[in-house]
């Protein structure tokens, strides 16, 4: 494989770091505010491109102010854009508290009318094609049925959750979190042992490799039926928004590198691992470097 296609949401991410969440009916004073792009799709292209391989972006902005400042940012990250316009930009409203626990919302805007139809011209072989679930489902299965073959290896992220058989069946590599896993094997995942079931039951039904990212208790991958656990790499959290994009980002430009299972993954749980040590998604997102001096020491 040659190239990383991202097909996906961008968003307009707005931050609010309080001591604690809110409560249903509440109104607390957050103590810092920061305004990022982010969106996941958006976030695994900033993800790759700081790990060190140029991806293209497959996208839909809105008319707006937020869409020429997403496009400023992504363009300084040397992320190739394919981008369509509709009315709005998606926007998320992130609230922070100071365990690093969050709660998101998220307005689609124009991610939500992305279609196929819009990109059909756009070349897609010999490529690692990353999806998550923020764009229509008829979308992410459209791209699927037109790109199946042609050499290309595909990841799907299914968050937000979503159990489309289509996608799911015709996936290489699932990338659930934790609570994801739980719902696609229909069993309770309280620690390592019961991950490596989950991952047993979710390759076995829906005939996809899977990663289970388990926050921070590490991260697993059940590949053709071997299963591999890699233990969390401890760091100070602040913020865990996007960690899961940033480390599914950074195994598909190391596996674009290296084609090593094993060595993507120990280089994605570093990444996403270190991702959660600032506020926002992509601004704490690391570089190759940071990450290969971690797994030399
Ligand atoms: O995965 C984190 C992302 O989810 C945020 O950047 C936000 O935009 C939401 O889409």
């Amino acid at each position: 494989m040659k190239h990383i296609k991202v097909i996906g949401s961008i968003n307009m991410d707005i931050i609010l770091s309080s001591a604690r969440l809110p409560v249903t009916g509440e109104t607390i004073k957050a103590d810092k505010y920061y305004m990022y792009p982010g969106g996941k799709g958006a976030n695994q292209a900033v993800a790759v491109a700081r790990t060190g391989v140029r991806p293209q972006l497959i996208g839909k902005l809105g008319n707006d102010y937020f869409a020429e400042m997403i496009t400023t940012y992504l363009k300084k990250e040397n992320i190739d854009l394919s981008l369509t316009y509709g009315d709005k930009t998606g926007i998320a409203m992130i609230n922070v508290e100071s365990s690093g626990k969050n709660m998101i919302t998220v307005y689609p805007g124009s991610n939500g009318s992305m279609a196929y139809d819009d990109f059909h011209d756009i070349n897609i072989k010999n490529s690692i094609v990353m999806f998550q679930q923020e764009i229509p489902l008829k979308t992410i299965r459209d791209f699927i049925s037109n790109i199946a073959g042609n050499g290309n290896m595909i990841i799907t992220d299914p968050s937000p959750f979503n159990e489309d058989r289509y996608i799911l069946e015709n996936t290489d590599i699932l990338t659930p979190n934790e609570n994801e896993a739980q719902l696609l094997a229909g069993c309770n995942i309280k620690n390592v042992e019961d991950a490596k079931k989950a991952s047993r039951i979710i390759l076995e039904k829906y005939k996809s490799n899977v990663i289970i990212k388990l926050g921070d208790n590490g991260s697993l991958i059940n590949y053709e039926g071997n299963i591999k656990y890699f233990k969390p790499y401890k760091v100070g959290t602040v913020d865990t928004t996007g960690a899961g994009d940033c480390f599914n980002g950074a195994f598909a430009s190391e596996f674009l590198r290296t084609e090593s299972i094993d060595k993507s993954m120990e280089f994605a749980n570093i990444a996403g691992a270190l991702s959660t040590t600032g506020y926002g998604a992509f601004p704490s997102f690391p570089y190759r470097n940071q990450i290969i001096s971690i797994m030399e020491e």
